[in-house]
C-alpha cells in the first residue's frame, strides 16, 4: 500500500479521526450475577488506504484502537484494536478486531444508505458461531469456560458525534449472558 489520498471510504468516512466519550455503560458477567461499570474511553480511527484482494476485491480500510477506563478507578479494563473495511462493489461492511482475552471477531453486514433518526450514518454488523460468513475465533480455554457465541454491533456516525451499542453473547458460569456496552463520543 502507498499513500492514497483519494480513497473513498463510503459509509466509514465519518469514523476517521479521534473520539472521546464519558457516558459509557458496561454490563458484564460475574459468577454470582452481573456487574455494571460506568466508563469513559478514547477511540482513534486512522485511514489505512485501499487494499486489493485477488486482484478483484477492493477494500477501503480504516484501523482503530479503543481504550476504555472504568470510572470507579480510572484503570483500563478493555483494550481493543482492529479494522473497519468497506467493499463498495458488494456494499459490504466488515469489522475485524481482537481483544486481549484471546478472542477475535470478523463481523459483517451490508450498507445501503441506512441513517439514524438524526441523519447520522448507521452501521450494523454481526458475527456468530452459527453464521456461515462472519465468525468468532477464540482460545481453547475461552471456548470451554467463557465462549462467545454471538456479537452484534450498531454504530451511528455523524460529523461530530459517534455512538455505539454492542452485545456480546457469552456462555459463562453455566448460563448465557448478554454482555453489553454502549457509549456516545464527541470528535476531538
Ligand atoms: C467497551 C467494551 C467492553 C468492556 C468495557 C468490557 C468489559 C468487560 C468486563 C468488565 C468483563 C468482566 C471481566 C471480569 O469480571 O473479570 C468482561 C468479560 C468478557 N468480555 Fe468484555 N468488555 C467489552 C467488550 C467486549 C467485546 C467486544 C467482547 C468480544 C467480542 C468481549 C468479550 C468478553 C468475554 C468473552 C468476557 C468473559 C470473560 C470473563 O468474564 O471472565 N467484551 N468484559
Amino acid at each position: 500500500m502507498t499513500e492514497q489520498p483519494d480513497v473513498d471510504y463510503g459509509p466509514l468516512k465519518n469514523l476517521i479521526g479521534a473520539w472521546a466519550g464519558d457516558k459509557g455503560l458496561d454490563v458484564a458477567p460475574e459468577p454470582d450475577g452481573t456487574e455494571h461499570n460506568p466508563y469513559y474511553e478514547t477511540i482513534i480511527f486512522s485511514a489505512v488506504g485501499e487494499v486489493s484482494n485477488a486482484e478483484s476485491q477492493l477494500l477501503a480500510t480504516i484501523h482503530y484502537r479503543q481504550i476504555v477506563k472504568r470510572k470507579s478507578d480510572d484503570k483500563v479494563f478493555h483494550d481493543e484494536t482492529g479494522y473497519w473495511m468497506w467493499d463498495a462493489e458488494a456494499r459490504v461492511i466488515m469489522h475485524s478486531f481482537t481483544i486481549p482475552r484471546a478472542v477475535c471477531v470478523l463481523a459483517g453486514g451490508t450498507y445501503n444508505g441506512e441513517t439514524d433518526s438524526d441523519g447520522s450514518i448507521l452501521l450494523t454488523v454481526s458475527a456468530g458461531l452459527d453464521d456461515e460468513n462472519w465468525q468468532i475465533v477464540q482460545s481453547p480455554f475461552m471456548r470451554k469456560q467463557a465462549r462467545t457465541t454471538e456479537f452484534r454491533h450498531r454504530v451511528t456516525a455523524g460529523a461530530n458525534r459517534l455512538s455505539y451499542s454492542e452485545t456480546t453473547t457469552v456462555d459463562i458460569y453455566g448460563k448465557i449472558f448478554e454482555h453489553t456496552d454502549r457509549n456516545e463520543l464527541i470528535r476531538q
